[in-house]
């Protein structure tokens, strides 16, 4: 079964600000994306990517949280780390974030693959970052440009990577 990370980063390799995209909703074509990717599969996210998506969970997928503590709401299922989200999936897998929950998930083996959409922007003020890939580890195995366009203020890159 696929588990895979799914990240959208800037130039300096930005994901957050003030809780929210730095980008915020200006690239509608990522967020599309970001659906088909994941509908049908596992979500697991970290508790602050919970509250930023509205503390709801997203639709059509299944919803794990990792906290310390339970969030209370009705069909989002909570893990105390990466580990015991992973034992509690059971579709194709993704992970979405922020941060810490990205860290683990590069040092985790079985998540083989990295669905990253690389903004050709640089976001100053960005406050949360994913970690710099190791190539030694990682191998680039596919890229397709997206130009800026009416609906999308920023142009970008789908990259796929596999672990080696
Ligand atoms: N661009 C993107 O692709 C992308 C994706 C996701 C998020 N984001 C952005 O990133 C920001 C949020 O990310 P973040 O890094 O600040 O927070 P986060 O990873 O979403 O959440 C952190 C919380 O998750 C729990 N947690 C995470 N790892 C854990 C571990 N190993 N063990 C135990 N608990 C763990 C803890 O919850 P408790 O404190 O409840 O115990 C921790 O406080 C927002 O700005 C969001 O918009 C961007």
């Amino acid at each position: 079964m696929e588990k895979a990370i799914v990240v959208a980063y800037d130039k300096n390799r930005a994901i957050g600000r003030n809780g929210d995209l730095p980008w915020g909703r200006s690239l509608p074509a990522d967020l599309a994306h970001f659906k088909k990717l994941t509908k049908g599969g596992n979500v697991i996210m970290g508790r602050k990517t919970f509250e930023s998506i509205g503390s709801r969970p997203l639709p059509e997928r299944e919803n794990i949280v990792i906290s310390s503590r339970p969030t209370g709401v009705k069909k989002v299922l909570t893990a105390m780390n990466l580990r015991s989200a992973l034992a509690l999936s059971r579709y194709p897998t993704f992970i979405i974030g922020g941060s810490q929950v990205y860290k683990d998930a590069l040092d985790t083996p079985e998540i083989d693959t990295i669905y990253a959409t690389e903004i050709d922007v640089e976001f100053p003020d960005a406050d949360t970052f994913f970690p710099k890939l190791d190539m030694t580890v990682w191998e680039e195995v596919s890229r397709t440009y997206h130009p800026t366009d009416d609906d999308n203020a920023y142009a970008f890159d789908f990259v796929t990577y596999k672990r080696k």
